[in-house]
């Protein structure tokens, strides 16, 4: 087991990683002195596969538990569903102290944080996330939030948690299209600043490329350890994103572009954010920042992850474009890139042309 410690200004958010880490939490909410009341926020895939876990967390304690399930998907992430979750927060009258665990991947995460922020101005929130992608990115950083018709993550607030656990076991029943969209973020926490992460994926890319995370547990929590810990200091460093925090962005303004063009169905978050990668990669190298060697050795790792290196010719680059331009990174009109100038350095760069950018998207369809 490991703890990694995230700090705000007000305090820190520990996050611990491991095996059988649940059983860390009727401690942890002892010492923070919270409530009686616990309610759970969950779907019914996670709940169905692993809410006896949970439960048996609590079996020796009174605790008052409150189930709340919503459906399943990104489109439930909304206005509406935070409603309901409040709606039950008052009905079973809860307080001040007491207390909302959010179960389940990023979208479960994102909302029952906001609600969590937002219910009496705020009660205290635990993070347990299941899926990859939240355990090494959407659980760590306080970003919470819902989509509005308009565009994702429109509505939101910064709300940390009081702890985050990661347990490793709940890996074992994800499937393999979501283990690959939480390894592209694992892979921009390398490129952007952890040559050692990097090398470890290079050096282990075959048995990661399985993406089997139940027969080689050892091998993920050095994976998800070192991603929690770069994204903690990135954002104990730079909690509301005035610069550092930015970084993580690695990938991602392509990467938005291709997810938008595509509707959100052909490509997942994380397949769309190695293909921004990629683009922006090859940005660095026509702008000079980059040595050949170094885009060749970064795109090739994407290659041996699994990650599609080739954009569909469905998804044209006009449309990846338009898709850019909601993007919120867009400031004054310009387009910011973060783009490497050596593995594990990267910098802002506020100019890059509309032009460069189309020829980058180009070359992802050669
Ligand atoms: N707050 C942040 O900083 C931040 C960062 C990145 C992404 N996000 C948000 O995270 C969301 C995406 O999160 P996600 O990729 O975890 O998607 P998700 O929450 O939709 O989960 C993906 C699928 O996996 C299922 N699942 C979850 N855990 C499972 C398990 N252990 N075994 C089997 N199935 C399981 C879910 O039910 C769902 O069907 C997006 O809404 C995105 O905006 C937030
Ligand atoms: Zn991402």
């Amino acid at each position: 087991m490991k703890t990694i410690n995230l700090k705000t200004k007000q305090q820190n958010h520990p996050i611990h990683i491991g095996e059988n880490v649940l059983t860390m939490l009727p401690g942890i909410l002892e010492t923070a002195k919270t409530g009686q009341k616990i309610a759970i926020v969950s779907n019914q895939t996670i709940w169905e596969l692993h809410g006896e876990t949970l439960l048996a967390t609590f079996a020796e304690s009174d605790y008052t538990l409150h189930i709340i399930l919503i459906p399943d998907g990104e489109s439930y992430k909304t206005m509406d569903t935070v409603q309901t979750i409040l709606d039950t927060l008052i009905e079973k009258h809860f307080e001040r102290k007491d207390v909302l665990l959010a179960f389940g991947g990023g979208v479960i995460g994102d909302m029952a944080g906001f609600a969590a922020a937002i219910y009496l101005r705020g009660i205290p929130f635990v993070q347990i996330p299941t899926t990859l992608l939240a355990q090494v990115d959407a659980a760590i950083g306080g970003k919470t939030g819902v989509n509005h018709p308009s565009g994702k993550n429109l509505i939101g607030a910064f709300y940390q948690p009081i702890c985050t656990l990661v347990e490793l076991s709940f890996l074992d029943t994800l499937p393999k299209k979501e283990v690959l969209c939480g390894l592209a973020e694992v892979v921009k926490y390398g490129i952007i600043g952890n040559t050692g992460l990097f090398k470890y994926l290079e050096t282990h890319s075959e048995k990661i490329a399985t993406l089997n995370i139940k027969d080689h547990h050892r091998l993920w929590e050095y994976i998800i350890r070192w991603s929690c810990g770069d994204k903690a200091t990135i954002v104990s460093a730079d909690e509301r994103e005035a610069g550092l925090r930015e970084n993580l962005n690695f990938g991602h303004t392509i990467g938005h572009g291709i997810e938008s063009a595509s509707h959100y169905t052909l490509y997942s978050h994380g397949e769309a954010v190695a293909l921004g990668m990629k683009a922006a990669l090859e940005l660095a190298e026509t702008g000079r920042l980059l040595d050949k060697k170094s885009t060749k050795r970064m795109t090739s790792l994407l290659k041996k992850l699994g990650f599609k290196t080739k954009l569909d010719s469905s998804v044209t680059t006009e449309a990846v474009i338009e898709g850019m331009r909601t993007d919120k990174k867009i400031r004054n009109g310009k387009l910011r890139f973060i783009l490497p100038t050596a593995l594990g350095t990267v910098v802002t760069i506020d100019d890059v042309t509309m032009d460069d950018v189309r020829i980058a998207v180009d070359n992802l369809h050669a």
